[in-house]
């Protein structure tokens, strides 16, 4: 139990270190200050473009993958309620990081990484109409939102018991971090990507 618990714990840490913040530092620009005020890559493109963004958003998919995956396959293989917890450990170390007073992200980028450790076809399904959202509104919460309601609806059509039940949570916390973005949608006021 002790190593289980150790595991989560690094993972949650894992999960709480704010890289796109400090890619963003690093370039003198403070995330919660310009654009949407998100510790996220899409704030990063706002700031620092493409190269940057995709870079601060594959570490931050890391976060999430890396545990799962290891947790999954090398350290406690044959678990996968395991792996789901671990997911969901990095996924909130993300949202409420010790490193940013208990505040963070939306968990999109950390979220989909844990998720592509635990069911690679669903997250590629998620990935697809993410993508294809993005291209066509250039609003990425839009995207972050569509691409995790395909993740849930694949899952209740041919997921686990489990994989349902996850996919839902995921779901809606990702629903609950977008809420501000919810209400600008709605007023027809969000931020699109140049
Ligand atoms: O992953 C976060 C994204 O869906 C929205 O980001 O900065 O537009 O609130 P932002």
């Amino acid at each position: 139990l002790f190593s289980y618990l150790i595991f989560l714990t690094l993972s949650y840490l894992i999960g709480s270190l704010p890289f796109s913040q400090w890619i963003a530092l690093s370039k003198g620009c403070d995330l919660r200050k310009v654009g949407s005020g998100n510790v996220g890559a899409t704030n990063v493109y706002r700031v620092l473009g493409l190269r940057y963004a995709v870079f601060a958003g594959l570490l931050d998919a890391m976060k999430g993958f890396l545990p799962v995956f290891s947790a999954r396959f090398i350290f406690f293989p044959n678990s996968e309620i395991f792996a789901i917890l671990v997911g969901f450990a990095a996924m909130f170390g993300h949202i409420s990081s010790p490193f940013m007073n208990f505040k963070g992200g939306k968990g999109v980028a950390t979220g989909a990484g844990a998720f592509l450790g635990l069911d690679p076809g669903a997250l590629t399904v998620g990935f697809i109409v993410w993508f294809m959202t993005l291209k066509g509104t250039k609003i990425m919460s839009l995207a972050s939102i569509f691409g995790a309601s395909s993740v849930l609806i694949y899952e209740i059509l041919i997921g686990s018991i489990y994989l349902k039940v996850v996919s839902l949570i995921a779901f809606l916390i990702i629903l609950y971090r977008h809420r501000d973005n919810i209400k600008r949608l709605l007023r027809g006021e969000e931020l699109r990507l140049k």
